[in-house]
């Protein structure tokens, strides 16, 4: 396959170390500008300070439930806190139908407040005299005035329901439940990011950041309250709070447009939210094989691949030419042959309607996935390399969760290495999956907050 070599679709997705060098010295400026009073307005990266200030020290007991929406599934939990920092999860996967997803806020609300309630029944949770305490994890875009209280700023990953942007969600969410007479009280609400920070930092006292790979990209850290100009609580110990950086609007104002390409171009114009989540486009599931199958399909307009089956490709309403068609999971899946044989990429390329594939297709449509998917992990990378370098400690954890990160080949391992790179030589830093998930992060910083004064049980 030549003529693929030489294409320029190889040549616009290749993101070289001073590429991804300058990308880092934008994304501390966006930082910055999130984190200052006079141009937070305006700033993509909008760098909101959680009110997560405490994390939990192992001490705390008791029963909390939460709520955790914005990932691939939606989960009622119940977490016991056991003494020695044992946790005990009972969990139920809920469905979100699309027409409440792009529905009226309010049905929104309501729904999860029934989930809610169909989960306590289960649970036998229901008794006379017992009010339960409810994290929420909600991971979508936030201004927070507490820990209880967070105005959603926009919508991301597919989410548009009506009347809710600048609403407070933790008050929607609590009408919903009152609604009903379920007795819960919602006392904290926090990102995936935070809940995958208070995770792993239950665990790992050296974490200080979180991040998700997952439908959508975001990172949070510990940042210390001297250097957030937008800071409005107290300034008593700890002097710091944990910071929801919604990286995922980097490149919202055309800063990356340098590195951009035409399909991400596409990507972008075809979605719910045009113009936004620039970043987050580039990198996460919700987008990955999107950009996968725009590339096959301007290969195959350009004779390069499948080439002599036009006639078998039938009414245009396979998988392949549909929108989102092909699945981001597909890119691991093609990435995991190894060899000649290529045994699931056939199975792939099968499921999304190309019947007979040579040997040449499937090199070349594995080497497309492993193009867009080694760019995702370097800005990851790239990203992740700018806060550790900045937080410089000696030794940073990162707890990391997210369905990319999890099911993909080599996505550590491609982020680990260019980041050995880009992270100064004086700092270790570990990447460690979570592995309870953001629900337990929301019941930890409940627990952090109300626990010790008021338990359930
Ligand atoms: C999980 C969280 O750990 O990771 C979710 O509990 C979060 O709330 C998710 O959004 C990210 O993964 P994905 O792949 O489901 O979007
Ligand atoms: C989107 C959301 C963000 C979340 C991320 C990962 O970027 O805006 O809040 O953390 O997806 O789920």
């Amino acid at each position: 396959s030549k003529s693929f070599d030489s294409s320029s679709v190889l040549e616009s997705l290749r993101l070289d170390n001073d590429k991804l060098r300058q990308m880092m010295q934008l994304l501390e400026q966006e930082m910055e500008a999130g984190l200052s009073p006079a141009t937070h307005k305006k700033a993509d990266v909008k760098m909101f300070p959680t009110y997560v200030r405490n994390i939990a020290n192992g001490s705390e007991t008791g029963q909390v439930l939460a709520l955790d929406l914005g990932g691939t599934n939606f989960r009622v939990l119940l977490v016991n806190l056991l003494p020695h920092s044992e946790v005990e999860l009972t969990s139920k996967i809920f469905v979100i139908p699309q027409s409440i997803m792009l529905g009226e806020g309010v049905n929104l609300f309501r729904h999860l407040a029934d989930c809610l309630l169909d989960f306590m029944k289960k649970e036998n949770l229901i008794q006379p005299g017992v009010r339960y305490p409810l994290g929420f994890t909600f991971s979508f875009p936030c201004q927070q005035e507490g820990l209880a209280s967070a105005r959603l700023s926009s919508w991301t990953k597919g989410f548009t329901c009506s009347g809710v942007v600048n609403e407070d969600v933790v008050k929607m969410l609590q009408k919903a439940i009152d609604e009903k007479n379920i007795s819960v009280q919602c006392v904290a609400l926090i990102n995936d990011t935070v809940g995958t920070l208070m995770a792993c930092a239950y665990k790992n006292p050296t974490t200080a950041i979180g991040l998700i790979l997952g439908t959508g990209t975001n990172a949070c850290y510990t940042e210390s309250l001297d250097r957030i100009g937008t800071w409005n609580g107290d300034y008593n110990e700890p002097k710091q709070v944990i910071v929801n950086m919604e990286w995922g609007a980097f490149g919202n104002n055309g800063r990356l447009n340098y590195l951009r390409t035409k399909y991400d171009e596409e990507v972008d114009l075809s979605s719910v939210n045009p113009g936004k989540q620039i970043f987050e486009k580039m990198i996460s599931g919700m987008y990955m094989g999107e950009i996968v199958r725009l590339i096959i399909l301007d290969l195959m307009q350009q004779d390069l691949l499948f080439i002599g089956q036009r006639d078998h490709y039938g009414d245009y309403k396979t998988p392949l030419f549909t929108r989102g068609g092909f699945y981001t999971k597909f890119v691991s899946t093609v990435e995991t042959d190894v060899g000649i044989a290529f045994a699931n990429t056939r199975r792939v390329l099968q499921d999304v309607g190309i019947r007979n594939p040579t040997f040449d297709d499937c090199a070349i449509v594995q080497h497309i996935c492993k193009n867009v998917s080694k760019r995702a992990s370097r800005l990851a990378g790239g990203g992740l390399a700018v806060l550790i370098n900045r937080i410089n400690k000696p030794n940073i954890t990162v707890g990391v969760d997210g369905s990319v990160y999890r099911y993909h080949p080599r996505f550590k391992r491609n982020m680990e290495k260019c980041m050995k790179l880009l992270v100064n030589k004086n700092i270790k830093f570990d990447l460690q999956l979570s592995n309870d998930g953001s629900g337990v992060g929301a019941a930890l910083s409940v627990a952090a907050e109300v626990l010790s004064t008021q338990n359930p049980k």
